[in-house]
This record gives structure tokens, sequence and C-alpha cells, in this order.
């Protein structure tokens, strides 16, 4: 079952070579915040797909059709060494890294093969598209320098803590945007630049849970019995918590949505006893599932289904540790645009 959930893409070294030279002046271009780079990777996608086999066309329809939880493309070169630095850079010079903004550039590539459009919530990560996800504000297993343990760590991709089994946020709607917020993003795209100690992201596909989880369970999710709470790294006073959500729902392009948190989850003060067995019965299958260990590097990138697949990651060993995230909608979803280029849309 959860081998038909993920796939492999792996490119052979001319279309690497392709690749390599899409990202590079991608990046040169400033990379996917820079206004006119999206339509110059749609065209660098069209030229790789054009180059593709039919098996590898195949997987990249079954990922842009929302039939696949995750696909691991692999085998992608990067120009250049980048050694290891003794300690993690600061947030902003990464930033302007051109590294950084080639595995960007090269993310928002890759998210154009299948179809997506990679795009920043108004109320996200600054508005800016590309996330840098390291240990920045502590909470690793080792202290970061001068790390002070008197304060609480923010419960998000810039520490070093542990993130249980989710989806990404909002959790307000999944494919249509409802009541001025847009959907959740439809995927998620992760490549790292260094990983020295090779960490995994975590990878639950839902389809098997939710066919285990029962016909009339499954029922009771889709009503609108669960609260969830707001995150950490939204702008402050956006965003808000919602008491009234529901976690899955009926979509014809994959057959089905779901949205979750495992600690940001619980059921509202007004669930049925029904919606509360259900939600129960949910968190002991995402518990009892070995989720699947992804290890990212320069040369690989995970797209992850976000309506399909949980992920998330242990507590963080290296705090070198650095990985470069872009969100992305499918052509099914339908966003409230605040602007087309760059895509920033209203969370
Ligand atoms: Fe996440």
């Amino acid at each position: 079952m959860q081998d038909s959930e993920v796939a492999y893409l792996s490119f052979d070294q001319g279309q690497a070579r392709t690749l390599a030279a899409a990202s590079q002046h991608l990046a040169e271009l400033r990379g996917p915040q820079a206004a006119g780079v999206a339509s110059k990777a749609r065209q660098w996608a069209e030229r790789l797909h054009s180059t593709l086999d039919a098996s590898q066309k195949a997987l990249v329809q079954r990922f842009a059709d929302g039939q696949l939880s995750a696909l691991m493309c692999s085998q992608m070169t990067c120009p250049g060494g980048d050694p290891l630095p003794k300690h993690l850079p600061d947030l902003a010079s990464l930033a302007r890294s051109k590294r950084c903004l080639y595995l960007a550039s090269r993310n928002q590539l890759l998210l154009e093969l299948v179809r997506y459009r990679a795009f920043a919530f108004d109320i996200d990560n600054q508005g800016q598209i590309v996330r840098l996800v390291g240990n920045f504000k502590g909470g690793g297993s080792v202290p970061r320098p001068g790390e002070d343990h008197s304060t609480q760590v923010e419960l998000s991709s810039h520490a070093g803590l542990r993130l249980g089994p989710h989806t990404e946020a909002p959790y307000n709607c999944s494919i249509v945007a409802s009541e001025g917020r847009s959907p959740a993003p439809s995927a998620l795209i992760l490549s790292a630049r260094w990983n020295p100690a090779n960490e995994p992201t975590r990878i639950i596909p839902l389809r098997g849970i939710i066919e285990q989880l029962g016909s009339l369970h499954a029922l009771a999710l889709t009503s609108a019995s669960f609260a969830f709470t707001r995150s950490d790294c939204f702008v402050a006073g956006q965003g808000e918590a919602d008491k009234a959500t529901s976690m899955l729902q009926f979509d014809p392009n994959g057959g089905f949505s779901l949205r979750y948190n495992a600690y940001r989850f619980s059921l509202n003060d007004h669930a049925s006893d029904a919606a509360a067995r259900a939600f129960d019965a949910f968190q002991a299958l995402v518990k009892d599932t070995q989720p699947m260990p992804f290890v990212l590097q320069p040369d690989t990138a995970l797209l992850i289904n976000n309506s399909r697949a949980l992920h998330g990651r242990d507590i963080l060993q290296d705090n070198r540790r650095l990985l470069v995230r872009l969100f992305g909608y499918s052509r099914f979803a339908s966003p409230v645009v605040l602007n087309d280029d760059p895509l920033l849309v209203r969370g």
C-alpha cells in the first residue's frame, strides 16, 4: 500500500545537466521571489519535461494528478563545492546566498515540472516564497552557541524541536478558498543544503490510514468538530486559531484531502461522541504507523502532497542541517490572490 503512495524520479546525466543550468539561470535572476522568474521556471520545466522518458512522465503525471503522497527526485547535481560550515550561518546571509537561491530555484522548477505554482502566504514566513528550515532559534538536542535554556522555544521549522506528524497550515480549507482565506498548500518541496547527520524527513501516507479507519469514522472526520492552535511562525495577530474545522473532505483529484497537526489539533467543545471516537481512532492509527524516512541532501528533493500525507521530523541532532522549502498550489487549487508575480495569497 505505502509503496504505491511514494515514487522515485531519478534524472539521467543529460537531464541533470539541464536542471543544473536552469537552476543556475533562475538563481542569477534572483530566484523564486523575483518577478518574472515563475514563467522562466515554467519554460525550463517544459523543456526538461520533453526530455523525460515514458516512465518518468508517468510519475510526474501521477504526482500532478494528486495520486501520490510523495515523489523523491534524485540524481541532481550542484555546481562547485559547498563546504560544511562550523556553525549554521545567520538566516539573513543564508537567504542571500547563491547556493540557497540555487536550491530554491531548482525546487521551483521541480514544482513546475509537476504543474504546481510556488507561492507564499501573506501571513507566513514574512510573505516570502522561500523558507529556510534550520535551527535558528534553539531547541535542538545540542544547544546553539549562547542558547538560553530559560526561554520557551517556538514550535516551528526555525527551531530544532521535534515536529510531530502534520500537514502544513493553514487548516481552514484545502482546495478552494473559504471565507476569504486561501487553502492549505497543495504540496511542499524540500531539499537540503546541509544534512551532515543524515537526519530524515518522515512521511506518513494517509490513504491506508483512512481505509483502515472505516467509513463511519471517516465520515465523522468530515464534521466541523476540530479545533487547532495558531502556528508560531505566523505574523503576529494573523492566522488565528479556529474552533470548528473539519479534518477530511472529498476531493475529486486524489480522492480526499486531509488537514491535521499532531501538536495543534484537538476536539472542539461541541464535538459529538462519534467525532471523538473517530479522532481517537485516527490518532491511534497515525501513532501505530511507521513513517517512511527520506534523507535529503543537495542532490535530492522531496515533493510532498500536503492533502494526502503527513510529514514530520525528530529533534535536530546537528544544528547545521539546513533545508530549503517551497509551497506549491496544484492546478486545482483556487486561492485568494494578492499578487500574481511573485504569487502571494491571503492566508
Ligand atoms: Fe511542516
